[in-house]
């Protein structure tokens, strides 16, 4: 009896260092069937159980069955260690050298590289960003900035109301008075969001638009801080210098509200169809913010003052890309996109 234990065990730990020496599966299957196969000296002996004596049987039956389970683990294990190294070469068949396919990854619009443009821009000048809310009430677009309800100013907007009264902004001009509440003097800030008009489209007018509005308040401000202001903006944008000319306006949130225009930076004031050659560029709305919007806003304007100033951002992308038509931004054609 002493013997067939022996046995046993010597077969357990001959297959332990038989196993770690197998390379691939066949060398593996071979091994199972010499341990664990039908002619197996370990079967062999589980057959021989029933004609041992008595007194012998449950001790051999024991280390026989625990050789067995012990065997029947570590062949699984190694063989999953083999399946495992057998897939990851013939992963390696793969050719790599073949081209991959060319995908395109997506792109970023040159709408919102403008942004970031701006953004950084004026962030480097000290102003804050701000986002508008896309939908807003009656005060915030409209009365806050000195347009009453029925003020014929009104009609300068061609405005989409929903059927509960509210506004997809016509303008981020709509964030005025609350960065006025949130915020005390010296007040620098932008406001950069889509705006929503009831338009006809054409190459120069969408229904849906960016605007940047920007304020600047603080004890003392005048209008050559507003054109030092919006000249250096400019000639970054466009990187190159660019002159800026004012021309009275009419807004009622200003006063005096006027448009400024820029040096076209197309032809450089040589003349061209874009500035129907006059050499400037009209770009943006822009004045002294109204005392009654700096009141409506908490700030008392006999002690402040400030400018304000609007302008589309696909504008400014249509200039410096030189795009002629504003619907291709909203088009979803891929072709125009790439581009940029
Ligand atoms: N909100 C005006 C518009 O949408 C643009 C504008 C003009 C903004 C003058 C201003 C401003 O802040 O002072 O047409």
């Amino acid at each position: 009896m002493n013997d067939t234990l022996k046995l046993l065990e010597s077969i357990e730990k001959s297959s332990g260092s038989d196993l770690k020496k197998v390379k691939n599966l066949k060398e593996f299957e071979k091994l199972r069937t010499q341990y664990l196969g039908r002619k197996s000296k370990l079967t062999k002996i589980l057959r021989s159980i029933q004609n041992l004596p008595q007194k012998d049987r449950p001790s051999v039956g024991k280390k026989s069955n625990e050789v067995r389970k012990a065997l029947e683990a570590s062949f699984l294990k190694t063989q999953g260690e083999l399946e495992q190294i057998q897939s990851l070469n013939e992963a390696s068949d793969i050719d790599v050298t073949i081209p991959a396919l060319k995908k395109h990854i997506g792109h970023i619009h040159p709408n919102t590289q403008m942004i970031w443009r701006i953004q950084d821009i004026f962030q480097l000048m000290g102003f804050e960003v701000f986002e508008p809310y896309d939908i807003d009430d009656d005060y915030h677009t409209f009365t806050s900035l000195n347009l009453p309800e029925g003020h014929p100013a009104r009609d300068i907007w061609d405005t989409f109301w929903t059927e509960e009264g509210f506004i997809p902004i016509t303008h981020t001009s709509s964030m005025q008075n609350r960065v006025m509440k949130m915020r005390k003097p010296p007040i620098r800030a932008v406001v950069i969001g889509h705006t929503f008009r009831n338009e006809r489209t054409d190459p120069r007018h969408e229904h849906t638009l960016f605007q940047c509005e920007g304020i600047y308040v603080d004890k003392g401000i005048t209008l050559s801080d507003m054109i030092g202001t919006l000249k250096i903006f400019f000639s970054k944008v466009f990187e190159k210098d660019v002159k800026v000319k004012l021309d009275p306006d009419y807004f009622p949130f200003v006063e005096p509200g006027n448009g400024m225009a820029l040096s076209c930076t197309l032809c450089d004031q040589k003349g061209c169809r874009v500035c129907k050659y006059t050499g400037w560029l009209e770009i943006l709305g822009c004045g002294m913010i109204h005392p009654f919007v700096l009141r409506e806003g908490g700030i008392d304007p006999d002690v402040y003052s400030g400018f304000a100033w609007g302008f589309g951002v696909d504008r400014l992308v249509m200039l410096r890309e030189k795009i002629e038509d504003i619907r291709h931004f909203h088009s979803g054609d891929l072709r125009f996109i790439r581009q940029f």
